[in-house]
C-alpha cells in the first residue's frame, strides 16, 4: 500500500473530480466516500492515467476561458472611449450641436471687468462641448465658459465653435473711467495753515482709472495736492477739479484768512534749575487767550549747557547757564526767554563739604587794590578796572551777583570775527561763553572733586574769579590745547585782534596770568587796545601791570 501524501493527494483529486459529478449527495456521504477512496488503492495505475488526461483538459479550458476576459475587457475599454468621444461631440444629450450663436452678438465691457457670454446651442444645454477663442488677447481674455474679461479698451472677436458650426461677438472694451463726479466742498473758508480733504463720488464707484486734475488758481492762496488743500496766506482762489477724460469739471472757491496772531508770549516760569541730563518740556502762553496761530521757533544760547528742539523741550547736557529763547513764528518781534541753570547734583552734594571749606569762597567785599605799574585801578560797585579795563584775574574777583550776561559788543565783534573766519575758510563757533557766578562755583567744584584743587587751579578760575563773569569772554570750537596748532586756532592766534580779542592765557604764561595755555579762550577789549596788547606781545596782566594770585 502506497501512503505517500503526494499519491494520497492525487487519489483525492479524482475522487473530487468524480463525486462532483454525482448530482444532490449531501456532503457527508461525499466526504465519506472520499475517506473510503482515499485509502482504497487496488487500481490506482488505473486512476493515474486518468488524471493525467483530465488535467489537461482542464488546463486547455481556464487558458481559454481567461482569454475571452481579456480580449473582451479590452473592447469594452476601446467602446467606452469611442462613445465618450462621440458624446463630447454631440453634447450633453448625445446629439450632435446643429448651429449655435451668441445671445449677444456686440459686447461692451470695462477694462479690469468680466462679463459672461451665453451661446444659444441647437440642441441646447451642451455648453461644455463649445470651444472659445478671440482675436487679441491684448484685448480681452475669454475662459473656458465663455468668461469674458477686458484687459484694455480696443475691439476683439470673440468666436464659439462645435463641430463645423460657429457664431462671432463683437467684443468692445472700454477704459475703467469714471462717466461722473461729484465733490464735497464747493466753497470754503480756511484760515492759514489749515488743511482740508476733498472728498470725490465717483460713478461708477468702482472705477480704477480715475483722471482727475486739481488745480489752483492762486498757490500763494490755496495750494492743492491730490485732494488735499493747504491754506497758504490770506485772500480767495478757486481750486479747479477735472476728469480729463471725461471733461467733467467742478469748482471750490476757497477764502483764506490769517488765524488772530499773537502780541505777546512768555513761558510759564522764568528761570529753571535743571540736573545734568534732564529734560524738560517747557509751555508757552499765548496772549491774547483768542490767539489761533500758535507757532513759535526756539534757540538756545549755549548748546553745551541745554539744547531744545523744534516743540519747546529742553535737554539739560553740561553744568552751566544758557537762555532758551521762543521767537513767534508770525511775528519775531514777539520773543519769550527761559533762563536756564544746570547743575550736578552729585558736586552740589558732595564737593563743597569733601573738599575745599568755604574759606575758598571768594570775598564778598572787593580785594584788596593794588598799583599796577602801567596805569591806575579802579573800583565801581565791587568791580576792578585797570586803566578802564574790566579785570577777572586771581588777584581781582567780581561780585557773586554781578550777573550782566553776555555784552553785547563782545557778540557782536565774535560775529564779525566768525563772517572774517568763514571767508577764509575757518569755522569758529561759541563752546562756552557767558557764565554766572553761580555755574562757575558748580564748574569750579566740579573740578576741583575729581582733579583736586591744586590741579584744578591751574586750569578752572574760582567762583567770582573767572573772565567769562565778565561776558566779555569766550571759548571756541575746541577745550584742547591741541587746538592751537589747528588751522582754526592758528588764524585765531594770528587775526582776532583784528577784531578786538586777545588768547588772554598764552603759553607759558602761566606763572603770570595764573592759568595754563587755553589757545580757545579769548577776551574782547575792542580792537586798539586788542591790537596794542598783540603787538606787544605781552599777557594782559604784564601789559597792565598786574599781579594773577588769590589770596591764601
Ligand atoms: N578756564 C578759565 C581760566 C576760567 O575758568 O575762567
Ligand atoms: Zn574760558
Amino acid at each position: 500500500m502506497n501512503t505517500n501524501f503526494p499519491n494520497t493527494k492525487q487519489t483525492q483529486d479524482i475522487d473530487l473530480t468524480a463525486l462532483f459529478s454525482k448530482e444532490g449527495r449531501r456532503s457527508t456521504e461525499m466526504e465519506d466516500e472520499l475517506s473510503g477512496l482515499s485509502y482504497d488503492t487496488s487500481d490506482e495505475d488505473e486512476v493515474n492515467e486518468e488524471n493525467v488526461d483530465v488535467d489537461a483538459q482542464r488546463k486547455k479550458r481556464n487558458r481559454f476561458i481567461g482569454n475571452i476576459l481579456i480580449y473582451s475587457g479590452i473592447a469594452i475599454f476601446v467602446v467606452l472611449c469611442i462613445v465618450t468621444g462621440v458624446l463630447l461631440f454631440m453634447g450633453q444629450n448625445g446629439e450632435p450641436i446643429k448651429a449655435l450663436r451668441f445671445e449677444e452678438q456686440e459686447v461692451t465691457v470695462r477694462a479690469g471687468h468680466s462679463v459672461k457670454l451665453n451661446v444659444l446651442t441647437e440642441p441646447g444645454n451642451v455648453e461644455y462641448a463649445i470651444s472659445y477663442s478671440v482675436s487679441d488677447e491684448n484685448i480681452a481674455e475669454i475662459g473656458t465658459d465663455g468668461t469674458l474679461k477686458g484687459i484694455k479698451a480696443g475691439e476683439a472677436t470673440v468666436t464659439a465653435k462645435s463641430g463645423n458650426v460657429s457664431s462671432e461677438c463683437t467684443v468692445t472694451v472700454e477704459r475703467d473711467s469714471i462717466s461722473a463726479f461729484e465733490i464735497s466742498e464747493s466753497e470754503l473758508n480756511m484760515k492759514t495753515g489749515d488743511e482740508k480733504e476733498i472728498k470725490l463720488t465717483c460713478t461708477p464707484s468702482d472705477a480704477s482709472d480715475k483722471n482727475i486734475e486739481w488745480k489752483s488758481s492762486d498757490d500763494s492762496v490755496v495750494k492743492v495736492s491730490n485732494g488735499k488743500l493747504t491754506a497758504a496766506g490770506s485772500g480767495e482762489a478757486v481750486v479747479t477739479v477735472s476728469d480729463t477724460v471725461t471733461g467733467i469739471k467742478r469748482e471750490i472757491k476757497v477764502t483764506v484768512t490769517d488765524p488772530e496772531q499773537a502780541e505777546s508770549i512768555s513761558f510759564n516760569e522764568e528761570s529753571i534749575t535743571l540736573n545734568v541730563g534732564d529734560s524738560y518740556e517747557t509751555e508757552l502762553t499765548y496772549d491774547p487767550d483768542t490767539t489761533e496761530a500758535k507757532y513759535s521757533v526756539f534757540y538756545t544760547s549755549d548748546q553745551t549747557i541745554a539744547s531744545v528742539d523744534e516743540y519747546g523741550m529742553i535737554t539739560a547736557n553740561d553744568v552751566g547757564e544758557c537762555t532758551i529763547t521762543a521767537v513767534y513764528y508770525y511775528d519775531d518781534s514777539v520773543t519769550a526767554e527761559l533762563k536756564v541753570t544746570v547743575i550736578d547734583p552729585l558736586v552740589l552734594t558732595t564737593s563743597p563739604e569733601e573738599t575745599e571749606p568755604p574759606e575758598t569762597e571768594p570775598p564778598e567785599t572787593a580785594p584788596p587794590v593794588q598799583q599796577p605799574s602801567g596805569g591806575g585801578i579802579e573800583t565801581i560797585n565791587g568791580i576792578t578796572y585797570v586803566n578802564g579795563i574790566m579785570i577777572a584775574n586771581k588777584t581781582y574777583s567780581l561780585p557773586a551777583d554781578y550777573d550782566p550776561g553776555v555784552q553785547d559788543d563782545a557778540i557782536n565783534a565774535f560775529y564779525e570775527m566768525q563772517a572774517a573766519a568763514y571767508e577764509d575758510g575757518i569755522s569758529l563757533y561759541i563752546v562756552s561763553g557767558y557764565r554766572s557766578y553761580d555755574t562757575q562755583y558748580y564748574i569750579y567744584w566740579d573740578y576741583v572733586s575729581s582733579d583736586g584743587q591744586a590741579e584744578a587751579d591751574r586750569y578752572s578760575a574760582r567762583p567770582g574769579h573767572s573772565e567769562h563773569q565778565t561776558g566779555y569772554a569766550f571759548d571756541l570750537n575746541s577745550l584742547d590745547q591741541s587746538f592751537g596748532d589747528t588751522p582754526e586756532g592758528i588764524w585765531l592766534k594770528e587775526n582776532c585782534y583784528k577784531y578786538g580779542f586777545i588768547i588772554r592765557y598764552p603759553k607759558e604764561k602761566e606763572s603770570v596770568t595764573g592759568y595754563m595755555y587755553e589757545p580757545w579762550h579769548v577776551r574782547y577789549l575792542g580792537k586798539d587796545i586788542a591790537t596794542s596788547v598783540y603787538n606787544s606781545g605781552l599777557c594782559l596782566e604784564e601789559y597792565l601791570g598786574i599781579t594773577s594770585k588769590y589770596q591764601e
